[in-house]
C-alpha cells in the first residue's frame, strides 16, 4: 500500500470537518498527459488534483451522519471525499479508471490513520460485474465527473443500478454544460432532483467558486 514510484509527489495538507489529510498527489497532472492512452480512449489524468468539487463533496461528508452506510465514490481520483466518509464510520468504496489514482488514495488514507480504504478499477463505460455485485450502495457519490460530453449517457445507468432503493445520489459539479443532461436522463427515468448552490472558500479554478450539489432521490412509485 505505498505511492507508485515514477511520481514527482508533492503533499498538500487539506483540512477537512477537522479532519486533517496529508494528501500526497503528483506535482503536475499535465505532466502526467499520455499521448498512447489519449488515443485508446481520451483518457487525460486529471486524478492528480483534488478539484474544488471534490473539496466541496468532502465537506458535505463531514456534515453528514454516515455511519454504517455503503457507499460508492465514482471518478474518486485522490478519494477525499471517501477518505471523510471512511472516517464518518462508513463502508466506502472508492473507484477510478486510474489504478494509480486508487493507489495514492490509499496510502493518503493509511497514513492519516484511516486504515484501509477499499478500492476497485471502473470503467463507466464498461463497469466491471465486481462493483454491481458490491452493491447495492445508500449513498452513490461522486465531484466533477461530469466534463465531458458521454459521461452523462454513461453515468445515469450505472448510478441507477449501483443506488439501493431509498438510496441518495450526491454529485458535486462546478456548472459543467453536461450536467443538464444527466438531470434529464435521471429525472426522466424515475428520480427527484434538487439543487444547492455552494461556494468554494479556496483559490478557485477556471470554473470559478460557485459548485452545484445535486442531489437525487426516487420517486416514490
Ligand atoms: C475532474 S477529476 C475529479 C477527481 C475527484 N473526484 C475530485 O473532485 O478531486 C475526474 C475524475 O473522473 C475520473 N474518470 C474520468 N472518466 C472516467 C471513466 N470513464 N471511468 C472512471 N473514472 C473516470 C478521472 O480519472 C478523474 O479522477
Amino acid at each position: 500500500m505505498t505511492i507508485p514510484d515514477g511520481y514527482d509527489v508533492v503533499t498538500e495538507r487539506i483540512t477537512v470537518g477537522g479532519l486533517t489529510v496529508a494528501v500526497r498527489h503528483p506535482r503536475s497532472a499535465e505532466d502526467l498527459i499520455d499521448e498512447d492512452e489519449y488515443a485508446r480512449d481520451e483518457r487525460l489524468p486529471y486524478w492528480a488534483d483534488v478539484w474544488p468539487s471534490g473539496r466541496v463533496l468532502a465537506e458535505w461528508c463531514a456534515g453528514q451522519d454516515l455511519a454504517g452506510l455503503r457507499v460508492v465514490e465514482l471518478g474518486a481520483g485522490l478519494a477525499l471525499p471517501s477518505l471523510v466518509a471512511l472516517r464518518g464510520g462508513a463502508r466506502v468504496l472508492a473507484t477510478d479508471w486510474y489504478p494509480d489514482a486508487l493507489a495514492f488514495a490509499r496510502a493518503n488514507a493509511r497514513d492519516a490513520g484511516l486504515g484501509a480504504l477499499d478500492t476497485l478499477e471502473v470503467d463507466w463505460s464498461a463497469p466491471p460485474p465486481a462493483l454491481v455485485a458490491r452493491g447495492p450502495f445508500d449513498l452513490v457519490m461522486g465531484a466533477d465527473i461530469l466534463y465531458e460530453n458521454r459521461h452523462p449517457r454513461q453515468l445515469a445507468p450505472l448510478i441507477t443500478g449501483l443506488a439501493a432503493p431509498g438510496g441518495r445520489v450526491v454529485i458535486t459539479d462546478p456548472r459543467r454544460p453536461a450536467a443538464g443532461e444527466l438531470i434529464a436522463e435521471m429525472t426522466e427515468t424515475g428520480w427527484r432532483h434538487t439543487r444547492v448552490s455552494m461556494r468554494f472558500e479556496g483559490r478557485p479554478d477556471e470554473r470559478g467558486s460557485e459548485i452545484y450539489r445535486h442531489t437525487f432521490v426516487r420517486r416514490p412509485a
